[in-house]
């Protein structure tokens, strides 16, 4: 069913919870669909800027079901069994459903669970129409279970050199991998107002280059909550995200 599934990635620091959790309200707001958002950064906290309780990870989930292989029911009934488990893990919000993935598998054997979870979660996320995918900082970790056939990746850097460097690195490291994405744009975040994203148009290797301008907002408020709930449309950060959403959703549309 999946119309739009947009995978997020770049530096740490670079604001890619933000774009996140603003890029989930946007498309909500717009569709009045429940959008799935899921929090690949081990390091979590989509929940707190969606202002929902950081529920149950896949993680916890994963180390569970591993130390209890041994009593899981048999055949069919294992299946139902984890696929509840991940029902579970799920927490609602304001439009949203959130899954976050959590801590990455440590040393035991996880091959079997692993496989029954991404075909649990696969088949979880055909139930939305969008979907937005937060990823852990730097390219080394962009996950082919979470950015994998996703329609844009939206690289988010800030404007030192070092940040954009790093963003070009992920997306030759994305053609490498060969994640199926359909198109890769470089978002340029924390603009100056009179800041010209046109002059970014000179990078090659994105198919598209936005600007998101600095919310004082997001910056004054991040000092006493991280929710972004109530960040009016008006908002010059939460604008421009809007923006680039739409925008590669029409695009992405059209193929
Ligand atoms: N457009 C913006 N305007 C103002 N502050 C921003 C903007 N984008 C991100 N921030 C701030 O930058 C910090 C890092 O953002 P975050 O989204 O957590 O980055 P990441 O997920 O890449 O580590 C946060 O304090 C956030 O509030
Ligand atoms: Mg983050």
């Amino acid at each position: 069913m999946s119309v739009f599934t947009a995978a997020v990635a770049g530096k740490g620091g670079v604001g890619k919870t933000t774009f996140s959790a603003l890029a989930v309200r946007h498309l909500h707001d717009s569709s009045k669909e429940v959008v799935l958002a899921v929090d690949a950064d081990p390091n979590a906290n989509l929940h707190a800027k969606l202002d929902a309780p950081l529920g149950r990870t896949i993680g916890d989930l994963r180390e569970e079901l591993l130390a209890n292989v041994d009593e899981l029911p048999a055949g069919v009934s294992k299946q139902e069994h984890v696929e509840y488990q991940i029902r579970l893990a799920l927490t609602e919000g304001g439009g949203f459903d959130l899954l976050t993935m959590g801590r990455q598998e440590g040393a035991g054997c996880y091959c079997y669970i692993n496989n029954i979870l991404r075909t649990f979660i696969d088949s979880l996320s055909e139930k939305y129409a969008y979907i937005v995918m937060d990823n852990e900082a730097g390219m080394e970790h962009l996950s082919r279970r979470t950015t994998r056939s996703s329609d844009t990746l939206f690289i988010v850097s800030d404007t030192s050199k070092a940040a954009l460097e790093s963003a070009s690195r992920i997306a030759d490291l994305a053609r490498d991998m060969d994640l199926s994405t359909y198109r890769t744009v470089l978002v340029q975040n924390l603009m100056r107002p009179d800041e010209e994203v046109a002059q970014f148009r000179s990078f090659s290797g994105f198919d598209a280059v936005y600007g998101v301008r600095r919310s004082a907002l997001i910056q004054e408020s991040s000092r006493s909550t991280e929710s972004l709930m109530d960040v009016p449309a008006t908002d010059p950060a939460f604008a421009d995200i809007a923006k680039a959403i739409d925008e590669e959703r029409r695009t992405t549309a059209g193929r």
